[in-house]
Formats: structure tokens, C-alpha cells, sequence
């Protein structure tokens, strides 16, 4: 695969660029370009302390290089960092740096800065540019696109936030090599997801090319991985930007994966790994409603090989039903689910609540 891919996210005069690259060399120059002549030289880099340490010199001397002034502001990653306190020491840093509406925010991390930076450059002074610069396999192929940013409150995830598009997004897969393999992992139950509703390339590629626990990954593979299935969001993302119709597909998995998440108190597992399970029950359900009955079992064992958990029927609790019946995409008495028609192709049931806890029972489906 060429040194760096390009995608563009057509949202007119808000489109901006999403490259995946192997390495920062391209940087300066992209940001130069997205960013356009109008922007400030003072700039601020919201970092990840973890991301920083790791991969903050060649994004530092990058920006540099491009004529910025920088000043860096470290935020912890980690969801309980994710909240309005820290935009709000953000945005102070930023007043007291100087920093005023021409000053670009580059934010460096996985999505839980992305999230939290994207929220601030979209408040500070009521809306500043910036760019993303995610570091994490979930960042790179799902929240750094589509311009969700926002921040969690004690009741809820992401319940105050903001649509604010980046200028750019510039993903270097070199730095996923630093993941925790757990990290990894998640983020790939992602790159599933986009396999199994629109490119089942993916998963044919994952299964035949993906190494074994333990050896090394070809980072050619990754960015193909990370390029495909960013191109699949933006496309989505591009076509229903507020989330009205076919962004809802994104969330395969994600129905009983929050419920698995909520009803676990979001600790015991990672996102990620919650959306494995919560995409074998979805195959389950697709089933009832005219899908493809070998995607369960072929999910099953990349998830394995990917070391993702597969055992749904340990965690197909009441609690987590309950769970189901306070989802976000609830209407009424019945659920947006998304189904499986095969691998590659994905569509919309409204669905029972009561159908579907028929359908979890434990042991009827077995
Ligand atoms: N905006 C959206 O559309 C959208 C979509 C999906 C998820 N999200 C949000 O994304 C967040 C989760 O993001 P995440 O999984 O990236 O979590 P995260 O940002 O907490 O990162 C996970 C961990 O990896 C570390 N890290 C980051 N980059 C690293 C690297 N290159 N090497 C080693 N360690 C590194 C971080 O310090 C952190 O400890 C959640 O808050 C979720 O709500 C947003
Ligand atoms: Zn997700």
C-alpha cells in the first residue's frame, strides 16, 4: 500500500481530508494545506500524556516545522477524565496560552481526548479549528469521524456534546504498534462491525491475513484495515451526517453491547469487547428476521482469533434485558436494531421490546 491513503469527507464546505499514513512525514504539509493561510502561528497541542510520551516528538516536530507556536496541554485518557471539569481546564489553558479564534487545536490520543478536545475546539470562543490525531485503533476507524465530540455527565455516556467537523484527520497507524493488545483488540471488533455491514473483504482479510496472538502485525495490512474502514464511515457519515437513516447501521452490535456495557458498569469490559458480544446476539436476532444462519458461528471464531470474548450466553442476563428496554435508540415500546442480511450487507428492523427478550431468553436460541 502506497506511504500514505487519502479520504476525503464530503461535507461541502465543511469536507475535510482524513489520511492514513505510516509515519508523520506528510504532516506539515497536510495541515498546511487543510488548515488553509487564514489560521494563527499560536496553536495548541491537547494531548494524551500516554500518546505524547510515545509518539509526541515526531507530531511536535512536525508542527513546528510547519510554522506553529505550540503550547502543549496534557488530558488523561480514560473515561473518567471525559467530562465537562476538563473541558473547562482546557479552555482556561487556552485563554490564559493566548490562544485566540484563529488558534488551531491539534489533538492527540485515542477517542476519549478526541471526544473531549473535539468538544472544546467546538466551544472555545464558540468554535475554533482542529484536527485530529487519533492514536488508538478505535479512534482511527470510528470516533475521530463524523464529528460527534463531546463529554459524559454523571447520569449517562456522552449525553452533552456537539457536532463540530476537524479540518483534518490524520491517522498514523505506526502508532497503534504501542497499543495495550487489548486495546488493539477493541478496536478491531470495530473494524468487524464495518465488515460485516457493508465490505465482507474485511472480514475475509482478517481471517486469512491476521496474525496469532503474539506475532507481529503487518502494517500494511493495518492500514488497509484502518483506510477501509474509515472510507466506510465517512461515507456514512457523509450521507446522514445528523444521524437520521443509514448512520444508524453503525451501530451493529451496539444495541446489546451498551446494555452488556451499562448492566457491567462500564469497567469489566472495554467498549470494544462488549460490541463482540453484542454483535454474536445481533446475528442471532438477524436470523428471525431472514439472515444469513453461518454468520454467527464464522463471527465467533474470528472474534476468538482475534481475542475477542464470544461467551454471549453467559451475559445475556435480566439485567442486562432491563438494560435494553433504556436504550437510546428506543422508540416506544420498540428498538432500532440493526440485522445482519449476510456478511456485507446490514438493514434496519424495528423491533419489540418483548420480541427481543423472547428472542434472548437463555437457551432459546440455542
Ligand atoms: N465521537 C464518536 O463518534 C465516538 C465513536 C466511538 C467511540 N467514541 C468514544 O471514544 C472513547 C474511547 O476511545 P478509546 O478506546 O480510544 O479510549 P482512550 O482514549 O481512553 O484510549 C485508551 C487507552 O489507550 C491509551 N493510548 C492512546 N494511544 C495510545 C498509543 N498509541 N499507545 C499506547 N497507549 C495509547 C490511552 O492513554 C488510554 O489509556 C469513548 O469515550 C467513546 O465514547 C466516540
Ligand atoms: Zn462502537
Amino acid at each position: 500500500m502506497a506511504a500514505s491513503v487519502t479520504l476525503t469527507v464530503e461535507l461541502g464546505a465543511r469536507a475535510y481530508s482524513i489520511v492514513v499514513a505510516r509515519g508523520v512525514a506528510t504532516l506539515g504539509a497536510e495541515v498546511t494545506r487543510a488548515l488553509g493561510p487564514a489560521h494563527g502561528r499560536r496553536a495548541a497541542l491537547v494531548a494524551d500524556p500516554t500518546a505524547a510520551r510515545l509518539h509526541g516528538a515526531g507530531v511536535r516536530a512536525a508542527l513546528i516545522g510547519a510554522g506553529f507556536d505550540l503550547v502543549e496541554l496534557p488530558v488523561e485518557g480514560g473515561e473518567p477524565r471525559k467530562q465537562l471539569a476538563t473541558v473547562e481546564h482546557v479552555c482556561d489553558q487556552l485563554t490564559r496560552a493566548g490562544l485566540d479564534r484563529h488558534s488551531p487545536l491539534f489533538v492527540l490520543g485515542g477517542g476519549v481526548v478526541g471526544d473531549l478536545g473535539g468538544f472544546a475546539a467546538a466551544c472555545f470562543l464558540r468554535g475554533v479549528d482542529y484536527v485530529h490525531l487519533p492514536t488508538t485503533l478505535l479512534a482511527q476507524v470510528d470516533s475521530s469521524i463524523g464529528g460527534k465530540t463531546g463529554v459524559n455527565l454523571a447520569a449517562g455516556k456522552n449525553l452533552v456534546g456537539a457536532f463540530w467537523q476537524p479540518r483534518l484527520v490524520y491517522a498514523d497507524v505506526a502508532t497503534l504498534a504501542t497499543l495495550p493488545p487489548r486495546e488493539l483488540a477493541a478496536g478491531l471488533a470495530e473494524v468487524v462491525k464495518y465488515g460485516v455491514i457493508a465490505d465482507e473483504t474485511i472480514l475475509t482479510r482478517l481471517e486469512t491475513r491476521w496474525p496469532a496472538p503474539g506475532n507481529p502485525i503487518d502494517e500494511n495490512l493495518l492500514q488497509e484495515l484502518v483506510a477501509d474502514s474509515a472510507a466506510i464511515k465517512a461515507g456514512v457519515v457523509t450521507r446522514d451526517e445528523r444521524e437520521g437513516g443509514e448512520r444508524a447501521l453503525l451501530n451493529f452490535g451496539h444495541t446489546v453491547g451498551h446494555a452488556i456495557e451499562a448492566a457491567t458498569g462500564y469497567t469489566a469490559l472495554l467498549h470494544g469487547e462488549a460490541v463482540a458480544l453484542g454483535m454474536l446476539a445481533a446475528c442471532r436476532v438477524s436470523v428471525r428476521y431472514g439472515g444469513d444462519p453461518v454468520l454467527e458461528g464464522r463471527l465467533r471464531k474470528l472474534l476468538a482469533r482475534l481475542s475477542l470474548p464470544t461467551d454471549i450466553d453467559n451475559y445475556l442476563t435480566d439485567v442486562v434485558l432491563d438494560h435494553l428496554a433504556t436504550d437510546k435508540k428506543r422508540a416506544g415500546t420498540h428498538i432500532r436494531f440493526v440485522v445482519a442480511e449476510r456478511a456485507g450487507k446490514a438493514h434496519t428492523e424495528l423491533i419489540e421490546l418483548s420480541e427481543l427478550r423472547a428472542l434472548f431468553t437463555k437457551g432459546a436460541l440455542s
